[in-house]
């Protein structure tokens, strides 16, 4: 909506620099590839961009650096991901230098059904403005289905970095019509947005009976794909409600499963009920969902949830309901059934750590699945992807999938180096990945596993695979616990503090290592203790021994996939 004059001759605006730095703070792979998307973008238009994660960015040289894009996603309660944390500590601590010259824009990732979306990008956006940074570009906040907004942010970056570098040309807006915006970087035809229809080989139990758990193992064939990936990347599956669900939905709604809806903005219609099993989000629940419902309701209660002063007992609502609770309570609803689902989001893919090697496996990718059931509000609950391949997909079916690569959970690049693996339940999936590839490669580095569950009986994951590398010199050294074999709780942080001293040595020594697993408690008391027993083995303060950890975490010694 800048009018450009034809020519100007004589213009006093300086043009700005055409070096563009973009720094990406990605958790699952979101915000790198968009990053390498809007480099592509800007490259094609001439401009010399430089594309790099946050924990690769020297802060220092910032003040070099005339215009910034950031595209940074949010985690847990408005978390930066592990490699933002450093560059967005230095931003907003005494060091930060004065950015006057600067013109910048964000991109921030999040998920709305979280109290603090989008935080990590909006504390960004508003710290570089108070640095005295020129914002060229509204920031936008994405939701889970980021691509359209992704791509009128890539678009609109390139629109206003050509109009402020070519103040002295003609108008610029006829290259950004045809700037291409590339769905995909992989060499692949298949993504997120054209997931693969891949065949299920075989889906197991890795319990043993009377387990509490049910693990399920799933091997897929890639083949006709062209999909590739690495040991430490994940595999995105795109769900399917629980037809049963839908149903109880349907008969709450009164609406007839047969009419037919338009599902999105390019118009692609689908029979409801087709599109509440297969299209749209119905199991979780956000406060936008809410705020739009309420304007198809009079009902009181919902507008008093609502109410600001109600700020915590929404809070409490939106946790563990689900989209047939709010019909049950506070419908019904007025409008069309159109009007309805137009306020409910796509249903998003489920990311699952691989747990195979490509090498050892040739277009087979291997998952490692928890099923998980819960009780809450009165009603059995089950996770929609979990639950879906555990009674739902046998072998012979197919499953939508794609492969999201994560360079921030990579095997070290010299076979040499040692690796510390932490990974209790479903969490070693990636490193039984880890340990097929290193077989296959044959990394003579030292290897160490921590694995924990409940009972050594039933929920010892891949029990005899394990046994056989150690067996064969390919695993070092394992150590377990199980949880709930004796009467006091054992878990892997305790088998670290039991070996502290030869774990710090294999610290001292390079190596790596790498938790994955549940974010909330396991990833936080073996961050904990990982800091104790640096602490205590490197006779450092606790402040020293952070530094530590906070130093190979930026060596990328120090790698999380937790969730
Ligand atoms: P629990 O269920 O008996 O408490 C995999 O789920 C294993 O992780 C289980 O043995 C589980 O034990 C354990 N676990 C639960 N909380 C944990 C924590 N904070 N740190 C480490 N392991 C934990």
């Amino acid at each position: 909506n800048v009018q450009t004059a034809p020519t100007i001759p004589e213009v006093k605006v300086t043009p700005i620099s055409k070096e563009v730095t973009i720094l990406f703070g990605s958790q699952t792979g979101n915000a790198q590839s968009l990053a390498k998307q809007t480099k592509q973008a800007l490259t094609e238009q001439g401009f010399d961009v430089t594309l790099l994660s946050m924990n690769d960015f020297k802060p220092n040289s910032l003040k070099k650096v005339q215009n910034l894009l950031i595209l940074v996603s949010t985690h847990g309660e408005g978390d930066p991901p592990d490699t933002a944390i450093s560059f967005h500590e230095f931003l907003h601590g005494k060091r930060a230098p004065k950015l006057e010259e600067l013109s910048f824009s964000v991109l921030s990732l999040g998920d709305s059904s979280y109290e603090f979306f989008c935080q990590t990008g909006k504390e960004f956006d508003q710290k570089l403005e108070e640095l005295g940074g020129k914002r060229i570009h509204p920031r936008v906040d994405c939701d889970l289905d980021f691509d359209e907004p992704a791509a009128e942010w890539i678009a609109g970056i390139v629109q206003a970095f050509n109009e402020a570098t070519s103040v002295n040309q003609t108008s610029s807006s006829s290259l950004i019509e045809t700037a291409s915006i590339p769905a995909t970087t992989q060499a692949s035809n298949y993504s997120r947005t054209n997931p693969f229809q891949a065949e299920v080989l075989e889906n197991i139990n890795l319990n043993g009976q009377g387990s509490n758990k049910e693990t399920r193992h799933l091997e897929i064939s890639l083949e006709g794909s062209g999909l590739t990936y690495k040991p430490g990347d994940s595999l995105g599956i795109i769900p399917k409600n629980d037809p049963k669900l839908v149903e109880l939905l349907l008969k709450e709604l009164q609406w007839s499963e047969d009419e037919i809806v338009t599902v999105n903005k390019q118009g692609d219609v689908l029979p409801l009920k087709e599109a509440l099993i297969s299209y749209f989000e119905i199991t979780v629940l956000t406060k936008p969902l809410l705020e739009n419902l309420a304007k198809l309701s009079a009902n009181e209660e919902l507008h008093n949830l609502l109410a600001p002063e109600n700020k915590d007992k929404l809070k409490e609502y939106l946790n563990g309901r689900d989209l047939l609770d709010v019909v049950q309570d506070y419908g019904p609803f007025s409008g069309s059934i159109q009007d309805f689902i137009a306020h409910l989001r796509k249903i998003p893919g489920r990311l699952y750590s691989i747990a195979s090697s490509l090498e050892a496996n040739p277009e087979e990718v291997h998952l490692t699945i928890g099923a998980v059931r819960y009780e809450s509000f009165g009603r059995n609950r089950n996770g929609v992807c979990s639950i879906l391949c555990s009674e739902r997909i046998e072998p012979g079916d197919t499953l939508p999938v794609y492969i999201q690569s994560n360079d921030n959970f990579k095997l070290p690049e010299n076979p040499e180096t040692p690796i510390i693996m932490v990974g209790p339940g479903t969490g070693v999936a990636p490193f039984r990945a880890f340990m097929q590839e290193r077989e296959e490669i044959g990394a003579t580095g030292k290897s160490w596993l921590f694995f924990g569950d409940q009972h050594f009986v039933t929920d010892f994951l891949y029990q005899i695979e394990w046994q056989g590398w150690l067996k064969d010199g390919n695993l070092t050294k394992m150590d377990v616990a199980f949880s709930r074999d004796k009467a006091e709780k054992v878990y892997v942080q305790h088998r670290m503090l039991e070996h502290s001293k030869e774990l710090f040595n294999w610290l001292e020594e390079g190596a790596v290592v790498y938790i994955c697993g549940d974010e909330k408690n396991m990833a936080h008391d073996v961050h904990e203790t990982l800091i104790s027993i640096i602490e205590k083995e490197g006779h450092f303060s606790k402040t020293e021994a952070q530094e530590y950890l906070a130093n190979m975490q930026q060596q990328k010694r120090y790698q999380r996939d937790v969730y």
